[in-house]
C-alpha cells in the first residue's frame, strides 16, 4: 500500500524550473536544432519549394545520394575504453596548414538564392571556427568579397570547373589567387550535368521565375521573399546573367573536352595546392598521384551528377591504401554528423566536405544557422572521439570502424572484360562471325573493376556469385 502525503511547496520549489522565454524567434528556431536533420526541418519550411529541392535533390532517381548516406549509417564502431579523453583535440594540418575541425564547406552554386547571406555567411562562419570555405565558380558572390568575409583568419578555397571560354576561366583563377585562396578545387565529375528531375518538374529557373504557383508557395514564407527582393541582386563569381533551367546553364558552361593534360596544364598555373574533386575509381586515384597534385576529394558530387555512382565512403580504404602515401585523400557525399566524418578520417580521409550540411543550416538561420551546423558537427565529433576512446584525430584508425555492406559487388567470371573488350572492337565485315568472342579462362584484374563489370552488364555477360 502506497503511503500517500500532501505535497509540500518548499519541495516543489526546486523543480519548477520554467525558463525565461527566448524573444529572439532566430535564436529560439535555431536552438531547438539537435542535428543537421533539424536544421533540414527548419529549413525546408523557411524556404521557397524549388530552392530548397534544388539543395535537396541529386540526379536521375537520387540513388548515389541515398546510398551514400546509407553507407554511413551502416558503420559500426568500435570503442575502446578507460583511455583519459578529458581533452581532446579535433584539430590537425590540411595541405600544410591546421584546421579546428577535419571538415570544411564544399562549393555551391547559387547560394543567395536559398539564403540572401549565402557564401558571406559560409565564409565568415568558416573563418570563425577556424575551417576551409570552397566558393565554387557558380557561386553568387565575387571573390573579393569572401575574401573580406573571412577577415585576416579565413582559409578560403576556389572551386574551378573548366569552362568551353578557358580565358575566362583562368581569369577567375588569377582572380582567387590574387584574394588569397590557398587552394584550387578543381571539380572533374561534370563533363555534363547530371539530370536533376525536381529542378525540371519544378521549372526551376535562375533567377526564380515568379509564375503563379511561386507566388502561391511564397505565401506562408515571407521572410524568403522579403529577403529576396530587399537585398542586392543575385551576382555571380563568373557570370552576369543567364534565364533558363541550372542544368541548360551547366550544359552551356561546361566542357566535356577536358582531359588529364588540361589538368596538368591548370596546376601549372596555379601557385598554391591542387586538389581534384570528383574522383571515383582507384586508377583515376592512381593517375592523379602521377600527375603530382597535392589532394584528391572522392566525391560524387552528393549523388548529382552520375546515378548508382560509387559510394565515395566505400571507396576510401582502398584508394587510401594505394595512395594515401602520395596526396592527401579528402571525402565528401552523405555527411550528415559528426560520426560520419570520424568514421571517415579513421579510414584513411585526412578531411571531409559538407555540402547540404551547411546549405540546410543557411537556410535555417542565415550567418547564425552555419555557425549553428558546424557547432552541431563538432559536438558530434569530439563526442564521438570521446565515445571512442581516442583524444586526438591521429589516433583513429580502421580498427575503429566496421563497414558493414548491404550490396555487396557480385564477381565477373574469368576472362568477361576481355571477352567483352574483343566483342565490340569493330572488324571487318567478312571475319566477324569466325571472330565471336571466347571467354579466356586466365582471370583478370581488370574484369574486376566497376567499369568491366558496366561493360559486362551491358553485353548480358553472365555473373556468378
Ligand atoms: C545545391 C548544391 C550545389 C552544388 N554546387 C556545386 C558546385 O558549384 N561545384 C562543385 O564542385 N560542387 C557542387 N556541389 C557538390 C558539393 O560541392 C559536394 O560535393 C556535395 O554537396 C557533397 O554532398 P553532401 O551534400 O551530401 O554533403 C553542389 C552541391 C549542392 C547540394
Amino acid at each position: 500500500m502506497v503511503k500517500r502525503q500532501f505535497p509540500n511547496p518548499k519541495d516543489l520549489l526546486p523543480l519548477m524550473q520554467f525558463k525565461k522565454p527566448e524573444l529572439n524567434a532566430k535564436k529560439r528556431r535555431l536552438d531547438s536544432a539537435h542535428t543537421i536533420y533539424d536544421l533540414r526541418a527548419i529549413a525546408q519550411r523557411r524556404t521557397p519549394k524549388a530552392a530548397f529541392d534544388y539543395t535537396e535533390g541529386a540526379a536521375e532517381a537520387e540513388i548515389s545520394l541515398a546510398r551514400a548516406r546509407q553507407a554511413f549509417e551502416d558503420i559500426e564502431f568500435h570503442p575502446g575504453i578507460l583511455r583519459d579523453v578529458s581533452a581532446v583535440d579535433t584539430g590537425w594540418d590540411v595541405l600544410g596548414k591546421r584546421v579546428e575541425l577535419p571538415f570544411g564547406i564544399a562549393p555551391t552554386g547559387f547560394t543567395r538564392m536559398m539564403q540572401t547571406e549565402g557564401e558571406i555567411a559560409g565564409a565568415s562562419a568558416a573563418a570563425a571556427a577556424g575551417i576551409p570555405f570552397a566558393l565554387s565558380t557558380m557561386g553568387t558572390s565575387a571573390i573579393e568579397d569572401v575574401a573580406a568575409a573571412g577577415g585576416a583568419t579565413g582559409r578560403n578555397w576556389f572551386q574551378l570547373y573548366m569552362w568551353k571560354d578557358r580565358e575566362r576561366s583562368m581569369a577567375l583563377v588569377d582572380r582567387a589567387a590574387k584574394a588569397g585562396f590557398d587552394t584550387l578545387l578543381v571539380t572533374v565529375d561534370v563533363p555534363v550535368a547530371g539530370a536533376r528531375l525536381r529542378d525540371k518538374r519544378n521549372g526551376f529557373s535562375i533567377p526564380p521565375a515568379l509564375t503563379l504557383g511561386t507566388v502561391i508557395n511564397a505565401i506562408p514564407r515571407p521572410a524568403w521573399w522579403i529577403n529576396f527582393l530587399t537585398t542586392e541582386p543575385l551576382a555571380f563569381a563568373s557570370l552576369s546573367r543567364w534565364s533558363g533551367t541550372v542544368a541548360e546553364l551547366l550544359d552551356t558552361m561546361f566542357d566535356p573536352t577536358v582531359t588529364y593534360e588540361d589538368l596538368a596544364w591548370i596546376k601549372e598555373q596555379w601557385p598554391g595546392k591542387v586538389v581534384v574533386k570528383g574522383v571515383q575509381t582507384l586508377d583515376d586515384a592512381k593517375r592523379l598521384a602521377d600527375l603530382g597534385v597535392d589532394g584528391i576529394t572522392l566525391s560524387n558530387h552528393g549523388g548529382r551528377q552520375l546515378d548508382r555512382a560509387p559510394i565515395p565512403f566505400h571507396l576510401l580504404p582502398e584508394v587510401h591504401r594505394e595512395v594515401g602515401r602520395d596526396l592527401e585523400v579528402h571525402l565528401d557525399t552523405g555527411i550528415m554528423s559528426g560520426s560520419d566524418i570520424v568514421a571517415s578520417v579513421a579510414l584513411g580521409a585526412r578531411f571531409t566536405m559538407i555540402g547540404r550540411a551547411y546549405l540546410y543550416g543557411l537556410m535555417a538561420g542565415g550567418r547564425e544557422g552555419v555557425d549553428k551546423t558546424i557547432s552541431i558537427l563538432g559536438e558530434q565529433i569530439a563526442r564521438t572521439m570521446r565515445l571512442l576512446g581516442v583524444s586526438t584525430l591521429e589516433e583513429l584508425n580502421p580498427g575503429h570502424v566496421t563497414q558493414l555492406q548491404r550490396l555487396a559487388p557480385r564477381a565477373l567470371p574469368a576472362g568477361a572484360a576481355e571477352a567483352v573488350a574483343a566483342a565490340h572492337k569493330p572488324r571487318p565485315a567478312s571475319r566477324q562471325r569466325k571472330t565471336a568472342a571466347r571467354p579466356t579462362t586466365k582471370p583478370s584484374a581488370g574484369a574486376t573493376t566497376p567499369e568491366a563489370r558496366v561493360e559486362a552488364d551491358a553485353a548480358g555477360v553472365p555473373h556468378v556469385e
